[in-house]
């Protein structure tokens, strides 16, 4: 037990160590059990006599707050259990921005709800648990990745990665482009740091995916919600001073559908009329059950505009917190330098065991299974969307992914009032107008599948039907 003791004079040296630990077994700080240095050591360590601790002790195990225990030492008898440690009044206050709306942080506490429509929750029950422990730990017995490494991350994952990206995605980045980021969302940390000096003006979807939102206001970008239609980002709405726009094109954030062909040629073009880059989040291409495959924009980007945003939280665990920025060469040193500055690096282990899933073509595999299971549970949302709510609600459609929007039809209540009757009843739904960011979002739902498995999504969605 390494005690901290302040002694600021030389006399009372026993009463001094009497008090300070009287307050750390009143504070619950020093636990009842706690075993306490003896008191040559702790002597040792305070430079007082022997004599001075032995008085203290004394005194401490008159008062039954302390005891001796053969062969264990003393001990600390009488504590309270953990009682906040005592405040001082602070004059230091948070910048404003961590006081305004968007940065409330969800409650992870909250109940499960017996039919779960979260979006963005992947399902746990196919996710390779077993393998991934043995992978890991196969890592820390033979690992060599025990220091620090490569901010940017291992060379072994990021090769993978690219050879992946590649062949799956037909996006063309070499290793030396990637940097292995805490998930998307520290992805577009990084690129605001690399590219905006506080105060530039970023573009993002609104509705569209808060936390991205978040993570640029936070940094002390201008974030501008701009329109979106049924094509997806409304391009002719960016303001033109804007340096960096954030777009979902594979799967738009909330409401479901792709970027259609001719929005990403605007937008292509947008960026290079005004000297911008386009963050892309690639979020949820992986799954795709209906169409042509879309080609991301940073697959037809000629001009090096694009940073490619991906992660592992949809494809495996939102818990694992990794995922990936693709740069353009020129930023490639300054994105490593960003990584290194905001953490040194994302952990060994996970990189190596991620590395080694990829290249055995086990995360293939695991794709393959899991977008089978999407596309069930997709179909049968989407006919029975049909089926109970015809009239009510109408689907947005989207062609994959792991949630899908639709909106409610004039005249019904609104979505936030609707989603609340819903809980009560079980039924934990998105509500489509919570993901406004600047303007309020449509009236509607967002329905995940990634935690209902495509035999409850019919009782859970009558338990809905019956609220509205
Ligand atoms: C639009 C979008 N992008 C990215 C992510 C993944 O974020 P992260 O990798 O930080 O978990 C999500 C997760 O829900 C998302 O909805």
């Amino acid at each position: 037990m390494d005690l901290h003791l302040n002694l600021n004079h030389d006399s009372g040296l026993a009463e001094q160590i009497h008090t300070q630990l009287s307050q750390q077994i009143a504070s619950g700080a020093l636990r009842e059990g706690t075993v306490l240095p003896s008191s040559r050591e702790l002597a040792g360590r305070l430079a007082v006599s022997r004599a001075t601790v032995v008085t203290a002790y004394e005194r401490l195990a008159a008062h039954g707050l302390i005891r001796s225990r053969a062969g264990i030492g003393t001990m600390v008898s009488a504590g309270r259990g953990s009682a906040p440690v005592a405040q001082v009044e602070s004059p230091l206050r948070p910048r404003a921005v961590w006081e305004a709306e968007p940065f409330a942080v969800p409650d992870p506490a909250m109940p499960a709800a017996e039919f779960n429509f979260a979006p963005g929750v992947p399902t746990h029950a196919e996710f390779p648990f077993a393998q991934w422990r043995a992978l890991l730990s196969d890592q820390l017995r033979t690992s060599t990745e025990a220091g620090y490494a490569d901010p940017a991350g291992s060379a072994r994952l990021r090769e993978a990665l690219a050879r992946h990206l590649g062949v799956s995605r037909g996006v063309r980045v070499g290793a030396g482009q990637l940097v292995i980021t805490t998930g998307a969302q520290q992805a577009f940390d990084i690129a605001a740091r690399v590219l905006l000096e506080p105060g530039d003006t970023v573009a993002v979807e609104d509705p569209g995916y808060r936390p991205a939102y978040r993570g640029f206001l936070a940094y002390g970008a201008r974030v501008v919600g701009v329109p979106v239609d049924a094509e997806g980002l409304v391009v002719d709405r960016i303001p033109p001073e804007t340096r960096l726009v954030y777009v979902t094109p594979s799967h738009q954030f909330p409401l479901g559908m792709p970027m259609s062909e001719s929005r990403r040629t605007e937008l292509l073009a947008w960026a290079a009329r005004h000297d911008a880059a386009i963050a892309e989040d690639d979020y949820d291409s992986e799954f795709r059950f209906t169409g042509r495959p879309l080609t991301p924009l940073q697959a037809t980007d000629t001009e090096g505009r694009v940073l490619y945003v991906g992660s592992f939280s949809k494809t495996l665990l939102p818990a694992l917190r990794v995922g990936f920025l693709g740069v353009p060469w020129t930023l490639a040193e300054a994105a490593r330098r960003a990584k290194f500055a905001a953490d040194y690096g994302t952990a060994g282990h996970l990189q190596a065991a991620l590395a080694e899933f990829i290249e055995t073509g086990d995360l293939a595999r695991h794709l393959r299974r899991m977008r089978r299971t999407y596309e069930r549970r997709h179909d049968v949302l989407m006919s029975e969307l049909h089926d109970q709510f015809g009239g009510v609600l109408e689907p947005i459609g989207s062609s994959g992914g792991t949630h899908t929007a639709a909106l409610l039809t004039p005249g019904n209540a609104d979505d936030l009032a609707l989603t609340d009757r819903a809980r009560v009843e079980g039924v934990l739904v998105g509500a489509l107008s919570r993901w406004g960011l600047q303007r309020p979002g449509p009236n509607g739902f967002v329905f995940g599948y990634g935690a209902i498995p495509a035999e409850r999504i019919r009782d859970g969605l009558a338990a809905l039907r019956r609220v509205i």
